[in-house]
């Protein structure tokens, strides 16, 4: 005898999750390796590798310690690196001049990767807050209370050329002055470096999820100040439309790829720009980020694995075509298994 059923219902959401099959036949989004973009950090000397006090499983490497670690990144399948430097105080000044050194430690550091895994696709971050005492991404006007934005723009253009001349596949600017992927654009295409493209932080907000990142790079400490405020250049959080304007500028300007940062709490911003332009949309999901859900985890009061999965998910559904994310070894690692 069938069994008549309660309700009458032509629509049966339920039909389509009754078993794993059909839920794998409907899934709309998926995160891959292919997708994800790894984090380094680097510093100088021979010194084994030192976890981030605020970033647990984060870690400074010497040079030699960031090869071996691009290799087995490229190995699980991840096909970029972001690397950034941690600098010894006594190589920091006000205006940031050993960003322009051409043997500065991320230099060498590009060109140690590149030559040990061509294949291996190198982000370089453009700005001067590794190298600035103040921490500030660009050099200060002359009362010293804001940063100045076309001194700054004539640094960063130098500065995206010779990351570009040590082999770097994609620079990324990510200090949000005005004019910058334009200026870095033209100065790239005078050095002949018409390949390398430029992955613009394109609305990249004055976010509080920084903070573990300032620790790594030590960037955290303005001079005689406490906690350092970027409002006169990053994005006001409050503001969706005005990031908006603020990334078509920089596609205007040549960008080849645009991101959001950070990324879980901008899912709005990303899924506004991957409508509004055709070119990659890239979101950062920050330091912060990232420790909030290794200290939950630690806490026993989240599902690490599961948690961080759907927080990537959530940025791909969002709209990112790419993640950088300090996961990125561990999904690629559960991933392959
Ligand atoms: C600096 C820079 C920052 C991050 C990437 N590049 C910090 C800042 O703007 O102060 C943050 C990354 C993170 O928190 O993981 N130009």
């Amino acid at each position: 005898m069938p069994v008549t059923p309660t309700l009458a219902l032509l629509q049966r959401p339920r039909r389509l999750r009754r078993t794993a099959a059909i839920r794998a036949l409907v899934e709309e989004t998926r995160v891959t390796a292919d997708d994800l973009v790894a984090p380094l950090f680097v510093v100088d000397g021979k010194a084994a590798p030192e976890e981030i006090a605020s970033m647990p499983g984060a870690f400074r490497l010497s040079i030699a310690d960031l090869v071996k670690e691009c290799r087995a990144l490229h190995r699980l399948g991840v096909r970029a690196v972001a690397l950034f430097p941690k600098l010894e105080k006594s190589l920091k000044t006000p205006r940031g001049a050993e960003a322009i050194n051409p043997e500065t430690l991320i230099l060498r550091a590009i060109r140690a990767v590149k030559k040990a895994v061509p294949e291996l696709l190198v982000v370089a971050d453009i700005a001067l807050d590794p190298y600035t005492t103040h921490g500030h991404d660009g050099v200060l006007t002359a009362d010293g209370d804001d940063v100045d934005n076309d001194t700054t723009v004539a640094a960063l253009a130098e500065m995206a050329v010779l990351h570009a001349e040590a082999g770097t596949d994609l620079v990324a600017p990510s200090d949000m002055m005005d004019g910058r992927v334009g200026a870095i654009r033209r100065a790239l295409d005078a050095g002949g470096h018409t390949g390398t493209a430029i992955l613009a932080y394109a609305a990249k907000f004055n976010s509080a999820y920084y903070g573990p990142f300032r620790e790594a790079v030590g960037s955290a400490q303005a001079a005689g100040t406490t906690l350092l405020g970027k409002h006169t250049y990053q994005l006001n959080p409050a503001n969706r439309r005005e990031a908006l304007k603020d990334a078509l500028l920089d596609e205007a300007e040549g960008a080849d790829l645009l991101m959001v940062k950070p990324a879980g709490a901008y899912l709005d911003v990303i899924s506004d720009l991957r409508a509004a332009t055709r070119l990659p949309v890239a979101a950062y999901q920050v330091s912060g980020e990232y420790s909030q859900i290794q200290a939950a985890a630690r806490l026993g009061w989240l599902d690490l694995r599961r948690t961080r999965d759907e927080s990537l998910l959530a940025i791909k559904r969002a709209g990112a075509d790419l993640i950088l994310t300090y996961f990125a070894k561990a999904v690629a690692t559960d991933l392959a298994d």
